[in-house]
């Protein structure tokens, strides 16, 4: 009894101040309530943490530019990202390019652990059932038409949509993912650099059996070179020139991957293996 008694004092003032507040920033069609599980399972494993599940771009209006999402949270969520103690950020698919947009203009940050949730982080080029809920009539032969011009980059899908046949479209028509790689430079390039690298790590989750993300090695800062060969992270370019801090970042030990088998895209945040064995040991 008394032992009980001494674990739930000593829990009491260790458990809740122990962990810093985790932001968790939702995908592409969804919101808050599609990760209440994952929530659930932080507060269950490390009882006490304050877990904040972004209630903004929700569903439909997910589909507006990344840029604009990425502005409105770093307002709405000023006070949390510039908390002294630090702070911990989950973003899932879609989401992670919202976070990397976050980290990248918000100077004041002190975001400890951004965790990236099978995201496509070097963009996407595949036809998944998510593609054919935004645009029905299109392959992905074609949707370059589509999104590489003002009116298409209204839309969050084609701001990271990479076309590797078009390539140079891309560079000069997509004004989200060429810049936030840092693949087309600009005035702006070493205060983002700089802001990103505020993180102490860098979390890269994903795996092959994802279905969605393509290809899934994009979660992992991969992406398909003109023969639609897989290049991995430490062969991109932009990871070579160290245009936005990865290189930096991993030449510290901050990137840490976690691929994990046997996981669709829609449950990895549902999945408990997922979390117990890529998530809670960051979030401390
Ligand atoms: C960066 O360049 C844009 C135009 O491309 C300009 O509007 C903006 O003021 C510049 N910002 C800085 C900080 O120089
Ligand atoms: C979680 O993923 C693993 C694959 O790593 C799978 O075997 C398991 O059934 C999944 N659990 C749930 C609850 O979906």
């Amino acid at each position: 009894m008394r032992a009980g008694l001494l674990v739930l004092l000593m829990c009491a003032v260790v458990c809740s101040g122990g962990f810093r507040p985790v932001v968790v920033v939702h995908g592409l069609l969804d919101g808050p309530k599609q990760l209440e599980k994952l929530s659930g399972f932080i507060k269950k494993e490390h009882p006490g943490t304050q877990v904040t599940l972004v209630h903004a771009f929700d569903d439909l209006a997910s589909l507006q530019p990344l840029w604009k999402q990425a502005e409105h949270l770093s307002r709405l969520l000023q006070p949390l990202l510039q908390r002294p103690g630090g702070v911990n950020l989950i973003c899932f698919s879609q989401g992670g390019l919202v976070c990397r947009a976050l980290l990248s203009i918000s100077p004041q940050h002190n975001v400890h652990t951004f965790i990236s949730l099978s995201s496509p982080l070097a963009g996407q080029y595949g036809d998944t059932d998510y593609m054919k809920k935004v645009f029905p009539k299109y392959l992905k032969e074609t949707l370059f038409h589509l999104c590489y011009n003002r009116l298409g980059q209204k839309v969050s899908v084609c701001n990271y949509w990479n076309d590797p046949h078009h390539r140079r479209s891309f560079l000069q028509n997509n004004h989200f993912l060429p810049l936030l790689n840092g693949d087309e430079p600009h005035n702006q390039s070493a205060v983002w650099r700089e802001n990103f690298l505020r993180i102490r790590k860098l979390v890269l989750i994903g795996g092959p059996d994802d279905d969605v993300i393509t290809p899934w090695q994009s979660s992992l800062f991969g992406f398909y070179d003109s023969s639609e060969h897989v290049v991995e992270m430490k062969n991109q370019e932009f990871y070579r020139t160290d245009a936005f801090g990865l290189r930096t970042l991993d030449a510290r030990g901050d990137v840490s991957p976690c691929v994990h088998a046997g996981v669709k895209h829609i449950v990895w945040h549902s999945n408990f293996s997922v979390f117990s064995s890529c998530m809670e040991k960051w979030l401390t």
